[in-house]
């Protein structure tokens, strides 16, 4: 069977698109399942990472990893669904026909979104060009605060565009950061943290998408 793709788009940079993608990929890649992540961002910062990890990140497992340029994608996805059994896929903020090319090879698209206007707003671009492809979309949200008024109004806002929401949710936490400098996904940094909890959940949560698509 050839691996499935999941691409992590959102045109808003800074959404958390490259954080989302290695949190799910070390997550899936520690319950044994050979995970392949490529980057077209030429910002490269899920390439840096990856460095780091070369580097530090001993005795956790190995994703396969490939920076590829928008117009190469095809191919590199076609070499990486025969190996893998996952492929999670960065894209770069502000850039419509890069995401469109990732968008479209995709079985699930993943749009990060903190719970802002902002990030709200420019989620429509990324559901627009799903619909378009015909690809399924979630929102995930992310860097949720514990509580406030901005929550509960940006989840009544997304509530009312109809788009699918996961269930499970990224927290505000400095373990996304701290664990990203280090080469490392939560799970792997404080596999008992709360961190590490909602990244198995929302990991858990891709896997039944997929299997059921
Ligand atoms: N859940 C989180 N909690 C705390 N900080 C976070 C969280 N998610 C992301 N961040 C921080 O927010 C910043 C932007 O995150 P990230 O680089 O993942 O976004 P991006 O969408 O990939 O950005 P770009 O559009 O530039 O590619 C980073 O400093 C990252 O550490
Ligand atoms: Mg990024």
């Amino acid at each position: 069977m050839t691996a499935r793709v999941v691409t992590v788009a959102q045109q808003k940079g800074g959404a958390g698109k490259t954080t989302l993608l290695v949190q799910l990929a070390t997550a899936v890649a520690a319950l044994g399942r050979k995970v392949a992540i490529v980057d077209i961002d030429p910002q490269a910062t899920l390439t840096g990472w990856m460095r780091i990890r070369e580097h530090e990140a001993r005795g956790t497992p190995e994703l396969r990893f490939a920076m590829v340029g928008g117009w190469r994608l095809g191919v590199e996805l076609d070499r990486l669904q025969r190996e893998v059994e996952l492929v999670l896929v960065d894209t770069p903020p502000h850039a419509e026909s890069e995401a469109k090319g990732a968008i479209r090879r995709a079985d699930l698209v993943l749009v990060p979104c903190q719970p802002s206007p902002a990030d709200i707003w420019a989620s429509r671009a990324t559901f627009t060009l799903a619909a378009k492809e015909s690809r399924p979309a979630r929102l995930v949200w992310t860097r949720v605060p514990p509580r406030g008024r901005a929550v509960e109004e940006a989840r009544a806002a997304v509530a009312r565009e109809g788009w699918p929401v996961a269930a499970a949710e990224l927290g505000n936490r400095q373990i996304y950061v701290t664990s990203f400098s280090r080469g490392l996904g939560v799970v792997e940094a404080e596999p008992k943290g709360v961190a590490a909890e909602e990244v198995r959940a929302l990991a858990r949560e891709l896997e039944d998408a997929l299997v059921r698509r």
